[in-house]
């Protein structure tokens, strides 16, 4: 399953998943589906994890690739002078809160037993120890909001699910929307195809150990 199935990397991450063979099916949800899904809206996830139970399957790797940082009421702010509390609360609404949500409702429906992954996107800008840059408050501070909330699940999911793992990831910089007007010359910037190639390699490669951890598309660890 792809959340943000309608988003640069969501939507390649949809076609990726569709040309294994490894899955018995694909399904993508953003806030444009049949089954809309919107991290603003409790109601609407709720509906999509009904979809899900419906079909009977077993989702076994959900990908959470929604999120913003800029637009819709949101502010990549270069200072501070710029803090805007409906903005912060906005970005904290879409990028760490409806995550949440999203745990909330689908990792119970997770198999007890056997692999299974649940993946957010979250960012590197939502390192706190690596933050030599500064700037994009609301962006990076809900990123590390996402980061506590993905090790807070993946502690209580290890109760249950032994075998299941639950990460955050930063995909890169990837040719997508969110990116577009930040990308800078000297980054390398993956096209979201290569990108997507990436993080499934990246989530294949995972043993339940991995739970609760922060990883690059390249697989490395990336410090909180
Ligand atoms: N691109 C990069 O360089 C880069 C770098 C680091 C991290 N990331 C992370 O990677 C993830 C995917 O980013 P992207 O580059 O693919 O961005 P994108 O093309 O802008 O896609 C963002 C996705 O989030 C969805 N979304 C936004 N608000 C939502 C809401 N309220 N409810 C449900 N869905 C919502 C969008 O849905 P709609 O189509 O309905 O708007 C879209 O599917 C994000 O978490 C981003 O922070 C990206």
């Amino acid at each position: 399953m792809v959340f943000g199935a309608s988003g640069g990397i969501g939507s390649a991450l949809v076609s990726r998943l569709g040309a294994q063979s490894g899955f018995s099916m694909v399904a993508g949800y953003s806030r444009s589906s049949a089954v809309a899904l919107d991290l603003g809206d409790e109601s609407s996830i709720e509906a999509v994890a009904a979809d899900v139970r419906r079909s009977g399957l077993e989702p076994r790797l959900l990908i959470d690739a929604t999120g913003i940082l800029e637009g819709e009421g949101c502010i990549a702010e270069k200072s501070w002078r710029q803090l805007d509390p409906a903005a912060m609360a906005r970005a904290f609404a879409v990028n760490a809160i409806g995550p949440a949500l999203l745990m909330k409702h689908f990792l119970p429906m997770l198999p007890r037993l056997g692999k299974s992954v649940f993946a957010t996107l979250s960012a590197r800008v939502g390192s706190i120890g690596d933050n030599r840059l500064g700037g994009w408050y609301s962006y990076r501070a809900s990123k590390s909001a996402l980061n506590q909330i993905v090790r807070t699940a993946s502690i209580e999911l290890r109760r249950s699910r032994p075998d299941a793992i639950c990460v955050a990831l930063h995909p890169g910089t990837v040719a997508t929307p969110l990116s577009a007007r930040f990308a800078k010359s000297g980054l390398e910037v993956q096209s979201p195809d290569t990108a997507a190639t990436r993080i499934l390699a990246v989530l294949d490669s995972l043993q339940a150990e991995s739970s609760g951890e922060f990883f690059d598309q390249q697989g490395r660890s990336i410090q909180w």
